[in-house]
């Protein structure tokens, strides 16, 4: 198996628990900590467009109100999407993939980009998603992780851009994770660390594939998973689990 291409450890979010997440301030608050890559949630506005916000709604990281599957991105733009999280954050909105792809370039972070799909448009975000992600990283090593806990957005990632690396993400991970992984062509699996043991680690490293594990924020956890063989873990505690804590 060739080794793990992309950094140990991973913001959450883009600045885990130091930043609004999923906007450019949390990107920035990532790189200034040192670290190396981040995670992000993306979906598709109502016309289309790939931005970055973890929930179906807009309530809990916004001034808004509503399904963000009916809001077009200019309508998404306009509202305040760091207030929620601190008044200093106010003029934070939900970026697009492009404004994100921009920073992480500029900043030299490798991403790993979950497709959170609004519900019902699983398929259609795992294909713009990865178009969009194959068109804005073109070029760029490593190149963008597509991770997604739907099947069908990852398999229409796969349809769309198969040659983009590509993660099934698993709460618990069910009995029949390897037929999945291989219907999809993953590099890796990513997993609650909650959910890992020594064996189960064992198994998904002996299938080949790579593991990260999510979200870590407890170190010693951290270094126990490493020790069984993960690959890497995504924590929102980037203050104290840094760039080179696995190193
Ligand atoms: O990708 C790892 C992690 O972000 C998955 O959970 O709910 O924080 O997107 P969630
Ligand atoms: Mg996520």
């Amino acid at each position: 198996m060739p080794d793990w291409p992309y950094p140990r450890i991973v913001a959450h979010r883009g600045g885990g628990a130091l930043a609004p997440e999923n906007t450019l301030a949390a990107i920035e608050t990532g790189a200034r900590l040192g670290l190396r890559m981040i995670e992000f949630d993306a979906k598709l506005s109502a016309d289309d467009v790939p931005f970055l916000l973890h929930d179906d709604t807009v309530d809990r990281t916004s001034n808004g109100r509503g399904a963000a599957a009916r809001k077009t991105y200019t309508e998404l733009a306009a509202l305040d999407a760091g207030s929620w999280f601190d008044t200093r954050f106010r003029d934070e909105r939900m970026p697009t993939l492009v404004q994100v792809h921009e920073r992480c370039v500029a900043l030299g972070l490798a991403a790993n980009i979950e497709i959170k799909p609004c519900p019902g448009r699983e398929v259609v975000t795992g294909r713009l998603v990865a178009q969009e992600a194959a068109r804005l990283w073109q070029g760029v090593e490593p190149p963008p992780l597509l991770s997604s806990f739907s099947f069908d957005a990852l398999a229409a990632a796969r349809d769309e851009q198969p040659e983009l690396p590509r993660g099934l993400l698993f709460g618990a991970v069910p009995p029949d994770w390897r037929a999945q992984t291989d219907a999809l062509g993953c590099v890796s699996l990513h997993v609650d660390h909650r959910k890992l043991d020594a064996g189960l680690v064992a198994g998904i490293k002996a299938a080949g594939l790579h593991l990260l594990a999510y979200t870590v924020n407890d170190p010693a956890r951290a270094l126990m998973l490493a020790h069984w063989g993960v690959d890497a873990v995504c924590t929102d505690r980037i203050d104290l689990i840094g760039a080179d804590f696995l190193a």
